[in-house]
Parts: structure tokens; C-alpha cells; sequence
């Protein structure tokens, strides 16, 4: 029988959407004023899904502190307060969509062991948001 379980965490941080591979002109036509030089701010909500069998000892599928201070090492630490695009070696040389984003973070949680890592979601505003489950 299997249970999903969901957090939910929030971060702030900078971005800029630019893409190396485009002029500055179709930069600036593509992502408008995502692209402006100096970033611009999100307060980032992310919700971590967990899947898998309720353990009949303790009721639960995975302990959420454990979750918790998974997440807070592997994302929040490196996250929070920081411009992504400079400070993320990841987004060295990708565009720090939330696209992008929801990727990175899934692959920096997948190796949490308390529970199968089932998919990350990730709220840019109130307007958007992105998920991504694994695979291709
Ligand atoms: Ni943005």
C-alpha cells in the first residue's frame, strides 16, 4: 500500500534568466525584464512529495525531521539568500529557470533514504508553478 506524504519549505534568492547560447537582443526579447543585468528576487516554495509503505511500527512513512534536516543540508543551506545564477555551480551554465530549478533540487534529494523520493514541486509566485518527477 503506498502513501505519498508532502512538505513544504520556502526559500528566498536571485536569479537572472539568461541564456548563453542567444544574443543579448533575443535574451532581452525572450525573457524581457527576467533578463534585466542586475536579477531580480523570488520567495521560492518548494514541496517535497515522499512515497512509499506505511512502516506498521511507527505508522509513518519516513520521520519528517530526518526530511527536514535532509532538506535543510542539501538545499535551504545552499539556496537561501543567495544569487543563483552566480552562486549555484550548477546554473554556472544553465538558465536558473524553475524548470531548471525543480531538476537540480530533485537530484540533490533523490538520495534522502527515509523514503523513495516521489517529486519535487516548486512555486516561483502565486502564478507558476513546475514539478518534476525524475527521468527524461
Ligand atoms: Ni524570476
Amino acid at each position: 500500500m503506498k502513501v505519498t506524504l508532502t512538505r513544504r519549505y520556502s526559500f528566498s534568492a536571485s536569479h537572472r534568466l539568461h541564456s548563453d547560447q542567444m544574443s543579448e537582443a533575443e535574451n532581452q526579447t525572450l525573457y524581457g525584464k527576467c533578463n534585466n543585468p542586475y536579477g531580480h528576487g523570488h520567495n521560492y516554495v518548494v514541496e517535497v512529495t515522499l512515497a512509499g509503505a506505511v512502516d506498521p511500527s511507527t505508522g509513518m512513512i519516513a520521520n519528517l525531521a530526518d526530511l527536514d534536516a535532509y532538506v535543510q543540508k542539501h538545499v535551504l543551506a545552499d539556496f537561501d539568500h543567495r544569487y543563483i545564477n552566480e552562486e549555484i555551480p550548477a546554473f554556472k551554465a544553465v538558465v536558473p529557470t524553475t524548470e531548471n530549478l525543480c531538476i537540480e533540487i530533485y537530484n540533490r534529494l533523490k538520495g534522502f533514504t527515509g523514503a523513495k523520493l516521489d517529486r519535487v514541486r516548486i512555486e516561483e509566485t502565486s502564478r507558476n508553478s513546475f514539478e518534476y518527477a525524475g527521468g527524461a
